[in-house]
């Protein structure tokens, strides 16, 4: 069985929810709590439909199994739900003076370490290079840090994102220049 990449679709949501819950509860484990990892879910860790809209958000499957999702984004957002975004949030980048996002990559842990991740950024970082962005930024877990930096991501900055309460969950700001062609 091959694995394809397709975008994704409004009736993927509900399996998208499931595919981020058990990905986070299991590739998170060793980098969070599990009241962390249980605040971030839905919230920090969930499907923004606007990507769908946009056209910017993809499924990796094998088959009818889900293995992976992950997009980027020509909006401000950095990271979370759509629901809730004020209207500037969801304003458009400029790709000459703004950095692409890349947006919400879990993958599976069954299908872990298979190049699922890759395969999705070198799809989305071909995409905003084609849409006419020169850099990209992301908001990473300690997870994903490596997957980020693989592909030549920088730490820009240290964060603590609020998960109410007194609970927060550490990630970092990292960005990179991608190459004109
Ligand atoms: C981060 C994540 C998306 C990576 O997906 P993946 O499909 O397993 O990654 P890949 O197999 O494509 O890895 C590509 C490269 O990234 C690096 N990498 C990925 N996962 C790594 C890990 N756990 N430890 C060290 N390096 C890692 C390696 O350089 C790897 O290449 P290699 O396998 O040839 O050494 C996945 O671990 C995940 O879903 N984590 C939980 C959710 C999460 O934190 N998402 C990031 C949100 S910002």
């Amino acid at each position: 069985m091959t694995f394809a990449l397709r975008p994704a679709r409004l009736e993927d949501v509900t399996e998208l929810e499931a595919l981020i819950a058990v990905s986070a509860r299991t590739l998170l484990a060793p980098w969070y709590s599990p009241a962390q990892i249980d605040a971030a879910i839905g919230s920090v860790f969930a499907v923004d439909t606007q990507l769908f809209d946009d056209g910017t958000y993809f499924v990796v499957a094998e088959g009818a199994t889900m293995s992976g999702c992950g997009g980027w984004s020509r909006r401000k957002t950095l990271f979370g739900a759509g629901r809730g975004h004020t209207s500037d949030a969801e304003s458009a980048l400029d790709p000459a003076r703004d950095p692409a996002r890349i947006r919400a990559f879990f993958v599976h842990p069954a299908y872990a370490r298979r190049g699922i991740g890759a395969a999705l950024m070198r799809h989305c970082q071909q995409a905003a290079s084609d849409a006419g962005f020169r850099t990209m930024e992301l908001v990473a877990t300690l997870a994903g840090q490596p997957l980020y930096a693989a592909f030549g991501f920088a730490a820009v900055e240290h964060l603590k994102i609020p998960l109410g309460g007194t609970l927060t969950m550490p990630v970092v700001r990292m960005s990179k220049h991608i190459a004109v062609p």
